[in-house]
Order: C-alpha cells, then sequence, then structure tokens
C-alpha cells in the first residue's frame, strides 16, 4: 500500500504542493523509515498532512518531534441500513408546526452559501486546518465557496432546507452526495449541515436528515451513510449516535511545512 496521496486538487485550488502520509493504523514501527524518508524527500514548498489512526495514538509525539502540528480530526461515520431502517424514525420529535421541510432549489442556493461562510468558514467553533498558519489568510471563505457552490451545481446533490415561518426563512440545510457503491451497496456521502445558531436545539439537524433518509429509500433497498466531522463537534456526533448511526474510525491529521500568514 502506497503511504502517499497527492491531494491534487487542493494544490491546484491553492497553487502550492500538498502531500498527505496516510499511516492509517500501521504501527510506528513499521513505518517510521518510510515516513522519515518521505519527510526528507519533501521539496520545501510542501505542505505535508499525515493521518493517523486515533489507535494509534503514540505516534503523535513522534511526529510532533518531525516538526508536525495537530489540527484537524476526522471522526468517520459509516451505517448501512436497509430501507426498512431508513424509513424509521430516528430519534424524531414531533413535527414542528412553523417550519417546513422542501427540497433546495436555485432560490436557496445565496442563503446556503452566506450560511455556510457565517457559520463554517468564519466560525470560530469549526475547528479545522484553515486556521492554521499552513494555509494562507482566507482560504477557508474560498474553499468553502467553491467546494459548496460545485456542489449546488451537481444534478445529483440531495439539498434539503429547512424554511421558518410565512416568509419562509432558511432556517437550515443538510447535503448528501451519492459517491461510489462499496459492497455493492449504494453510498451517500455527507455532505455539510448548517442549522441557524437562532434555530438550533429543535431538532432541525434532524428533521432534514430524516427527509434525505426517505428520498434514498425510494430509491435503494440498502444504503451506507458516509458521514466524517470532526471530534470536536459535539452537536453532530451526538446527533448521529442518537439517531443510531455506526462510528467506523478516527484519524488525527497534522500539518507540516512553510507558514502562509
Ligand atoms: C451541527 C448542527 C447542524 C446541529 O444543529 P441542531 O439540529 O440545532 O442541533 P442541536 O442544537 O439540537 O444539538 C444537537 C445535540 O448536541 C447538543 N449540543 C449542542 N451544542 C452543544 C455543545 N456546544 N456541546 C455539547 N453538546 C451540544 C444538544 O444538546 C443536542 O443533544 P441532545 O439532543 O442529546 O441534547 C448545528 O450545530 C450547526 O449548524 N453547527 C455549525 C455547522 C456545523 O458544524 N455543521 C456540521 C459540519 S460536519
Amino acid at each position: 500500500m502506497s503511504l502517499t496521496r497527492s491531494e491534487a486538487w487542493e494544490a491546484s485550488f491553492f497553487g502550492f504542493p500538498v502531500e498527505e502520509i496516510r499511516m492509517g493504523n500501521s504501527l510506528l514501527a513499521d513505518v517510521a523509515d518510510d515516513v522519515s524518508a518521505l519527510i526528507e524527500g519533501a521539496a520545501p514548498e510542501t505542505l505535508l498532512k499525515v493521518s493517523v489512526d486515533a489507535r494509534q495514538l503514540h505516534a503523535i509525539p513522534w511526529l510532533e518531534r518531525q516538526g508536525f502540528e495537530l489540527w484537524e480530526t476526522r471522526y468517520v461515520w459509516m451505517t448501512t441500513w436497509s430501507r426498512d431502517e431508513l424509513t424509521q424514525t430516528h430519534a424524531l420529535h414531533a413535527a414542528l408546526p412553523e417550519d417546513r421541510i422542501v427540497w433546495g432549489t436555485e432560490s436557496h442556493h445565496e442563503a446556503i452559501l452566506s450560511m455556510t461562510e457565517a457559520q463554517v468558514a468564519k466560525s470560530t467553533d469549526v475547528v479545522n486546518r484553515f486556521a492554521s498558519p499552513f494555509y494562507p489568510e482566507g482560504s477557508a471563505e474560498t474553499w468553502y465557496a467553491k467546494w459548496i457552490a460545485q456542489v449546488l451545481q451537481n444534478p445529483k446533490a440531495l439539498v434539503a432546507v429547512a424554511e421558518h415561518g410565512e416568509d419562509r426563512e432558511v432556517a437550515g440545510y443538510f447535503i448528501y452526495l451519492p459517491g461510489e457503491p462499496q459492497d455493492g451497496v449504494d453510498v451517500y456521502k455527507g455532505i455539510l449541515s448548517v442549522i441557524q445558531p437562532g434555530h438550533r436545539g429543535r431538532n432541525l439537524h434532524v428533521h432534514l436528515q430524516q427527509f434525505l433518509f426517505e428520498e434514498m429509500a425510494k430509491r435503494h433497498e440498502r444504503v451506507t451513510l458516509d458521514n466524517t466531522t470532526q471530534v470536536s463537534n459535539y452537536p453532530v456526533i451526538r446527533n448521529h449516535a442518537k439517531s443510531g448511526r455506526r462510528p467506523d474510525h478516527i484519524e488525527l491529521v497534522m500539518f507540516r511545512g512553510p507558514h502562509r500568514r
């Protein structure tokens, strides 16, 4: 298995080389020499990421001594459900009389993009690599804007929107994208969800996901839901756990390279 993966999309987006060394769940003793060689061989302008399964936590101090800093995590949940399981209610509270869940249309795009900017890209609650000195100032805003705009243009994207009140204020959204089937089962990758701060705590995130599950159940006998979040994101983790998702693994992601801010 190759230890490295070139992050071509991210590299072309930011204009500097980005490479990920994937240690996965390998024992440090088995890969330390190869990882050292990859670090020494990297060009000085390269941003090196290293991802390590949390089960190999003791590799972190060794990586710190090689100059890596921990800035990101991937808490991966992989849940395979039958049609019946998708249509069961999952931690869904009573209907919300002033909210309705609808399919996203172009009329919602501006609200989705501005919520993403304010509640994810610029939010200090969302902890990720873009807050690190390894990325130029403003990277989170440009990266999320481009990513979500691309997803919204994808005709396969399932975009659910919560509208609130008579003036149909956009209170939140949740997006899934079909991925490559795994072991013959269709996969849906959770892209992003945001609930406006004034509308949090009302179970809207769960209402949005139920709306999407029902659509998946119309299309497939079984699906695998692929969700990734940061370990620091307690509201998402609580919602995944209480709605019966299955935690798969946690990766810790560290960074090394020139400072760009
Ligand atoms: C994640 C998000 C969509 C959930 O919105 P929501 O549906 O209103 O969720 P809630 O506010 O009801 O919170 C869900 C659970 O987390 C708990 N919670 C909320 N804030 C919390 C915090 N700061 N620490 C710990 N638990 C918290 C709630 O009590 C609730 O758990 P409970 O039902 O067991 O009591 C919303 O917090 C959000 O938009 N966050 C910013 C964007 C983001 O992180 N998106 C996800 C990226 S993967």
